[in-house]
């Protein structure tokens, strides 16, 4: 703590207080605004957080102006090229990159807690077919939050530990088992001597080659790193404001993926191929719908687009946008993807010679290119979401452990500019 200060003024009264400065390793200094209420009678406003710290954390930093994505103090382009999501999962969890034997123990605990509950798969065939597997995914999470919460002691680091190990390998395995439920395949089993990534592909896609399953594996390991974790986003602060209740892990994580199943959030990765399908049968062109993404009258927006932090391209965009070029590349021409690919490029071309895009700092993000990597792959567009879910859950879990861990631990329980009617009595229906 730095004995910097802010110094603020009340206009009407002339009282002045001093607030502390909290430093930064990277990203603005905070103020502490802990103290304003008590001693200038003031609350500070924020709607939709634009400019505040909810927390101290030391996971994830992302540098916006820079277009930069740091997991750890390691930068994502580093970890995608050299690592892959297990040892990422661990390095996050950890804080530090993990040396040969404690990789092979943090595996071995993941591929030993791979035996989900099979009454899960019951749950699963209780939606219809074409419910959205977001639903029943949050729905898996509740039977798992009942199925532990005789457990639960918060404070317990063990605890913590193996439901941190139990929600890290369960979330796999529950969306390939919706996948194979959707997909009107048999429910497949994980096998223990595979990655998360690996058993994913495999459970998910029985019947590809072992080229295509290696192939795909690849890809998608790349992909559950890049979404692992992204700082104080709605998903994110939804768990952590979840958990501070000290609920059971299971329900914070539910309540995590109901959140980021929004279009404005993790959803978009759908919407952007529904965009996408739409141009493409559409006769009126890509510029058409700039044009609808720019007009304020109109709700259309480029989905995969924009983004709250990022006013630059977002870093995670430009790996897997290559990652869709070297799957596509492998594609015949006739495959469908590639339409959507070339429509993908042109309208990124498009908006960033555009004012409007430009003036508004506005970029691709993560969800612009994954939605075309995962439909090569062949995973259904309503699986987008889990896709992401299934790996956020790893930063969701580390956020959770943090704030716990937290010396500052405590509910969170933000408050409100009230401009409802001013206090008033009741009066009996008879004379209203
Ligand atoms: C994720 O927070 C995270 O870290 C999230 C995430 C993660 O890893 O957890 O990165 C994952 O959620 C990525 C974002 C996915 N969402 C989308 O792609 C949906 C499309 N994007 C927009 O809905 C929007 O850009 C948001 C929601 C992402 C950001 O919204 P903000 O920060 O509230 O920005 P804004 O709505 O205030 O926009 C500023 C201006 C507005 O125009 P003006 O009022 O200034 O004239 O930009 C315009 C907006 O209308 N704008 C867009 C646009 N996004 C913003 N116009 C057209 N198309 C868009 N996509």
């Amino acid at each position: 703590m730095t004995n910097k200060k802010i110094i603020i003024k009340d206009g009407q009264s002339n009282n002045e207080i001093e607030l502390p400065v909290l430093d930064s390793i990277l990203g603005p200094n905070v103020v502490d605004m802990r103290s304003l209420e008590k001693n200038l009678g003031y609350l500070s406003h924020d709607p939709g957080f634009m400019a505040t710290s909810s927390c101290e954390s030391k996971i994830t930093f992302i540098d916006g102006n820079e277009g930069k994505l740091w997991y750890r103090g390691y930068p994502i382009e580093e970890l995608a090229e050299n690592s892959n999501f297990q040892e990422t999962a661990y390095l996050l969890l950890n804080d530090k990159l993990p040396n040969n034997k404690e990789l092979e123990d943090f595996s071995n605990n993941i591929s030993n807690s791979y035996n989900v509950d099979p009454s899960i798969r019951k749950i699963i065939e209780v939606f219809n077919k074409d419910s959205h597997p977001m639903a029943i995914m949050t729905a898996c999470l509740s039977y798992l939050s009942a199925k532990y919460h005789a457990e639960i002691d918060i404070k317990d680091k063990e605890y913590r530990y193996k439901s941190t190990i139990n929600l890290i390998s369960a979330v796999p395995i529950m969306s390939a088992w919706i996948l194979n439920y959707i997909l009107n395949k048999d429910f497949q089993e994980p096998k223990k001597d595979k990655s998360i990534a690996e058993n994913f592909v495999n459970m998910s896609f029985p019947d590809l080659t072992k080229e295509q399953k290696e192939m795909s594996a690849k890809a998608m390991d790349i992909i559950f790193l890049l979404h692992a974790d992204h700082e104080q986003n709605a998903s994110t602060s939804t768990v952590r404001l979840s958990g501070s209740s000290e609920t059971s892990p299971y329900a914070a994580i539910a309540a995590g993926i109901s959140t980021l199943w929004g279009p404005t959030h993790g959803g978009a990765n759908e919407a952007v191929i529904n965009m996408l399908e739409e141009i493409k049968n559409s006769d009126k062109g890509v510029e058409y719908y700039i044009n609808q993404a720019k007009d304020k009258e109109n709700s259309f927006r480029l989905m995969g687009f924009g983004h709250r932090i990022y006013k630059n391209y977002d870093p995670r965009a430009k790996i897997i946008q290559k990652i869709a070029h070297e799957y596509l590349d492998g594609l015949s021409n006739d495959n469908p993807n590639k339409p959507l690919f070339d429509i993908a490029m042109k309208l990124e071309k498009y908006a960033l010679e555009d004012d409007y895009f430009v003036s508004r700092k506005l970029y691709p993000n993560v969800d612009f290119y994954s939605g075309i990597v995962l439909k090569a792959i062949g995973i259904p567009q309503s699986m987008y979401t889990v896709v992401f879910a299934l790996a956020r859950t790893v930063g969701w879990v580390t956020h959770w452990n943090e704030m716990i861990e937290d010396k500052n631990f405590r509910i969170g329980r933000p408050r409100q500019l009230y401009t409802g009617k001013n206090k008033t009595s009741y009066k009996d229906i008879k004379d209203r």
